[in-house]
């Protein structure tokens, strides 16, 4: 493989840890704290974790290392999306465990938790291992997105294990993934199979956080690369003065990636999808609200802007979730083949004029024709309109068009609207993981080393303060049911982490609320440039907005 000069340089950079895992592994004692519960439903959820619930919370701290002196075979597996930073936990796992007793062993499960049924894994070694520190991408062995969560497959799963003498496994993933990560802990457990469980929080969407989880991983340099793109494009904007840029940008249901970028980059327009679903905003406000703002910068004569739209903004208008339900049910079973077999769209027009609730149809006949299309034509396997897949940059520039069509027949509005449009997701889940990430990652690891060491199980590897240098981040672990809640999935109540949409009395929003009134008129660009890994570290060490706003 030919490497960039920059991969070669990461490769030297020594990742930061806590101050109390710098003095060696000899010395890491650890302190326990409170027994905990979880956030809510605790008796449900006791129930259904009778071996791993309200265990203690766990700290690490510069002392005597009086953890049991044995050898460790660990299996570890990706899970769920790629995000900066995941080849540094394995990493930070790695050198721990290696450092702690040089017969150790750790295996990667290859493409995600299918590997550990599959019993499909490789053994990492020194050289292998090498060609990873420090680089982005999950490539090391690979992730997927196979839930692991029948008992058939817990009970595959420890039948691996004890072949391979695994006595631990560590899932980096997000939520779901680190739910599940908590129902095997506590299978294993129930079934004194010996093998422990740890999890690490990983996702750019920043949907993994409480009040123990500050941020998961991945977050601040996915968030820091659009940042990057959208300052560019801003600063394009602003040169040439001719285009209004509808940028989407990755982070599934929550806007956290959204406002950060807005944080850093001071757009014209971010939509909060947490706040339209508060507000109930119908499509026509959302719409409104921008044409406000390019309106009113026409007329001071800037006939451009930027617009950053959350992915899953339209799932937040209940209007449009009313319409997508009635569609599902439009098309359920045969129902579909019915709709497929007409040959025009116009068919399929006064099919759909036919099957909807006057609402919905309003609603449906606002949107552009490629939208209406993709809503018929993007189906996941159950038959369901995936939200996901909408084009809602274009979405919305199409409905601010419309608007200012009306505006300029007022005589309200006579300035030019050149829309362009953007998608960033991808572009950022694989970047070189910033200081921030390889330094927090390279930790999660090396921590999660220790909870095994001293025989926990059911735990999220905790790293925290993280608003601080490195050196005065704190190390420890959080029973993963403290975090749990039950929810109805698919009909049924499950427990499950709590996920993390934005809060809007926080203080991220509120900063943000305070300030976009001015963006939307005047030019308050920011342009934040490319994430830099040397020089001072002011600029190169630096945390997101969010979490220096939230920890100030
Ligand atoms: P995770 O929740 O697994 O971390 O994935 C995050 C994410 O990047 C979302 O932001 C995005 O909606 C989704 O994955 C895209 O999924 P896929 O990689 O399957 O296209």
């Amino acid at each position: 493989m030919k490497l960039s000069p920059l991969q070669k340089v990461r490769y030297q950079y020594a990742p930061k840890l806590p101050g109390m895992l710098r003095n060696g592994i000899a010395e890491i004692g650890v302190k326990e704290g409170q027994e905990t519960q979880s956030v809510a439903d605790q008796e449900k959820i006791k129930a259904l974790f009778s071996n791993t619930y309200g265990k203690k919370e766990v700290t690490f701290e510069k002392g005597q290392n009086t953890s049991e002196t044995k050898k460790q075979v660990v299996g570890v597996i990706l899970s769920g999306g790629q995000a900066p930073g995941g080849h540094n936990v394995i990493c930070g796992l790695y050198d721990a465990l290696k450092a702690t007793n040089k017969e150790n062993v750790l295996f990667g499960f290859k493409n995600g938790p299918i590997g550990l049924v599959e019993d499909d894994l490789l053994e990492f070694n020194d050289d292998y291992i090498d060609q990873f520190r420090n680089t982005g991408g999950f490539d090391i062995i690979g992730s997927g997105r196979t839930k692991l969560e029948s008992d058939e497959q817990f009970a595959v799963a420890a039948e691996v294990c004890k072949k391979r003498g695994i006595n631990a496994i560590v899932i980096i993933g997000g939520d779901d993934s680190n739910t599940n990560a908590a129902v095997l802990a506590e299978y294993f457990a129930a079934h004194n199979t010996g093998i422990q469980v740890i999890g690490c929080p990983k996702t750019i969407d920043g949907d993994l956080k409480n009040e123990d989880i500050e941020i998961s991983f991945g977050f601040d340099t996915a968030a820091k690369t659009y940042s990057e793109l959208i300052g560019n494009i801003q600063r394009d904007a602003n040169s040439a003065k001719k285009y209004w840029h509808f940028i989407k940008v990755m982070g599934r249901s929550a806007s956290h990636v959204a406002l950060e970028c807005a944080l850093e980059t001071q757009p014209n327009i971010c939509l909060i999808s947490e706040e339209v679903a508060e507000k109930k905003m119908s499509l026509s406000q959302i719409a409104d609200y921008i044409a406000d703002s390019v309106e009113a910068r026409a007329a001071k004569g800037m006939n451009f802007g930027v617009a950053v739209i959350p992915e899953g903004v339209v799932e937040f208008v209940p209007e449009f979730g009313a319409l997508i339900g009635e569609i599902n049910e439009l098309l359920a079973g045969s129902k579909a083949d019915d709709f497929n077999a007409l040959k025009t769209w116009a068919d399929k027009y006064t099919f759909i004029e036919k099957g909807l609730s006057k609402d919905s149809m309003d609603v449906f006949a606002l949107l552009p024709q490629t939208i209406q299309q993709q809503l018929f034509l993007e189906r996941d396997p159950h038959g369901n309109v995936q939200v996901s897949l909408i084009e809602s940059e274009k979405l919305f520039s199409a409905l601010v068009a419309d608007k200012l069509a009306e505006r300029r027949a007022n005589g309200t509005y006579n300035g030019k609207f050149g829309p362009l449009h953007h998608f960033f997701g991808y572009e950022g889940r694989c970047a070189f993981p910033s200081n921030f990430d390889s330094d927090y990652c390279y930790s999660i690891g090396y921590n999660a080393t220790m909870l095994i060491q001293y025989g926990y199980t059911g735990y999220l590897s905790k790293v925290s303060n993280l608003s601080k240098p490195a050196n005065e981040w704190v190390a420890g672990g959080m029973p993963i049911t403290k975090m749990m809640n039950i929810e109805r999935r698919h009909g049924e109540d499950k427990p499950v982490i709590k996920k993390a949409l934005v809060e809007l009395d926080g203080a991220p929003f509120k900063f943000f609320a305070a300030n976009r009134e001015e963006w939307a008129v005047d030019t308050c660009y920011v342009y934040p440039g490319a994430i830099q890994y040397y020089g001072p570290a002011e600029v190169c060490d630096i945390t997101t907005r969010t979490l220096a706003l939230e920890h100030e």
